[in-house]
């Protein structure tokens, strides 16, 4: 098979993902506010197959961690006993002639702003609000930075009312906001962005053990929904980089197209929050251990990942150009694009195509659609040739498309070609939901090659 690395790679996929309405930035009518994105019909539901995926494995899938929500505005109390108030910062630097900003510790800012730059000064990362309908009355509060916090200051009600046992956890999905100061690297660092993250709750003495392990099983999230390991690895932050609440962070990096960077993380962030919010709130936020016959806060190991982040770097691994096309009888000869996505990462689960739009087969192929749309997201496409219709899909990453012709009028069977292979099976049309609910269940995405870079 005939693929090309590619320098431009980044480029390439903003240019698919606008292309194909997948992510766009917010409001561009008005001109974008900057690292704030919308998000089009496929964007969402890939956005929500990761978040589903997650879900499922890490709530659904366990005993031992329960879900919760909790809201965005959250009061100015809280953010300071967390310390975000105090401490959720970053060194800003500007140049005292153009006054842009750049963020001291990693933007290195370029040679015609390096001449005239003011001392770094801490620049809090939250965005501040106000509740209240009068501005005197307003009391000041923020919208969330990360959504760690609404399940500390949840610890007593879940204690109360899930009747949870140590070891166990509350797990979230929410947006979340930074004023970042640089930003770029389109979805890498968004102002408004969505965190899934997991608050294991553990027996002091027994951090270390969970850490380990929570590790391993965020590591597996991804390489399990077909990234590729060789493009994963773990950091360990030096002392001096960790938050002002961890003892230790391990990061799982990714491989991007500009390179290594942050994926997702694992912090210990010990019993830090949960005794500092019992400081500032003057609530009992210990933890009756029946085993052991004595109060204490339990320790806190935190996996945490952003939403956009790893559709970020799903695309990147997913992504493959073929030059000339992937067969020989491609019409066009022209570069086509595939998503190499996880089955069930991908926004459109099938596509069902009437071969041509006549001898009632549109009819049929809709039909078809109607009845797999209960379960999946599939659409109907009669528009352009079949290889036509084919790429378009393979584009947008649709594993699987249904083709409806003659025979099916006789025998009652559809094709079903593979996204991957471009292989085609001859299956009874009734047997449909099985043939795809099993291949989603085995499913991985069959890449012989390196991703586009
Ligand atoms: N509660 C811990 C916490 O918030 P973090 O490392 O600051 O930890 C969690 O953020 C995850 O959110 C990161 O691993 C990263 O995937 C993602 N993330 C952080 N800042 C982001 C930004 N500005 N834009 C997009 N994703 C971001």
């Amino acid at each position: 098979m005939n693929t090309q690395t590619r320098p431009d790679a980044m480029e390439r996929i903003v240019n698919l993902a606008k292309r194909r309405g997948l992510v766009v930035p917010s409001a561009e009518i008005y001109d974008s506010p900057g690292a704030i994105y919308d998000f089009g019909p496929p964007g969402v539901l890939l956005k929500n197959n990761i978040k589903a995926a997650w879900w499922r494995r890490f709530v659904q899938g366990r005993e031992d961690v329960v879900p919760i929500e909790s809201a965005v505005i959250t009061r100015r109390e809280v953010l300071a006993a967390s310390g975000h108030e105090a401490s959720f910062t970053d060194p800003l630097v500007e140049c005292r002639i153009c006054h842009q900003r750049f963020r001291a510790d990693e933007e290195i800012p370029p040679a015609d702003h390096a001449h005239d730059l003011t001392e770094p000064k801490s620049f809090n990362l939250m965005f501040k609000t106000a509740l209240g309908a009068t501005e005197e009355g307003a009391a000041l509060a923020y919208l969330r930075p990360e959504t760690a916090q609404g399940m500390f200051t949840n610890f007593r009600t879940i204690l109360d009312t899930a009747r949870m046992k140590v070891p166990f956890g509350m797990a979230q999905i929410g947006k979340s906001f930074r004023n970042e100061i640089t930003t770029g690297k389109w979805l890498f660092r968004l102002r408004e962005f969505e965190i899934a993250e997991i608050e294991y709750f553990v027996r002091p003495g027994e951090d270390e053990a969970w850490f380990e392990r929570w590790v391993g099983e965020w590591e597996t999230f991804f390489t399990d929904l077909g990234l590729a390991p060789a493009r994963l690895r773990r950091f360990e932050h030096p002392p001096e980089t960790l938050a002002h609440y961890s003892k230790r962070t391990v990061d799982l990096q990714y491989e991007f197209p500009y390179g290594w960077s942050e994926l997702a993380g694992i912090a210990n962030r010990t019993d830090y929050d949960l005794r500092r919010h019992q400081e500032f709130s003057a609530r009992d936020l210990t933890y009756f251990d029946e085993g052991e016959n004595r109060k204490y806060h339990p320790y806190v190991i935190e996996p945490t990942m952003g939403i956009e982040r790893a559709m970020l770097a799903f695309l990147v691994d997913a992504y493959r150009e073929y030059p000339g096309g992937r067969t020989q009888r491609s019409e066009t000869r022209e570069s086509e694009a595939v998503l190499h996505l996880h089955p069930r990462l991908a926004p459109i689960t099938a596509a069902v195509l009437p071969l041509v739009r006549r001898e009632r087969l549109p009819e049929i192929a809709r039909q078809i659609t109607g009845e797999l749309r209960a379960v999946w997201f599939v659409e109907y496409d009669e528009a352009g040739s079949i290889g036509r219709r084919y790429r378009r899909h393979d584009e947008i990453g649709t594993p699987w498309c249904i083709t409806v012709d003659s025979q099916t009028q006789q025998d009652g069977t559809v094709t079903v070609r593979d996204r991957d292979s471009m292989a085609q099976d001859r299956v009874p049309r009734q047997d449909l939901r099985e043939y795809i609910g099993q291949k989603l269940e085995a499913g991985s995405p069959t890449r012989t090659d390196a991703p586009a870079r």
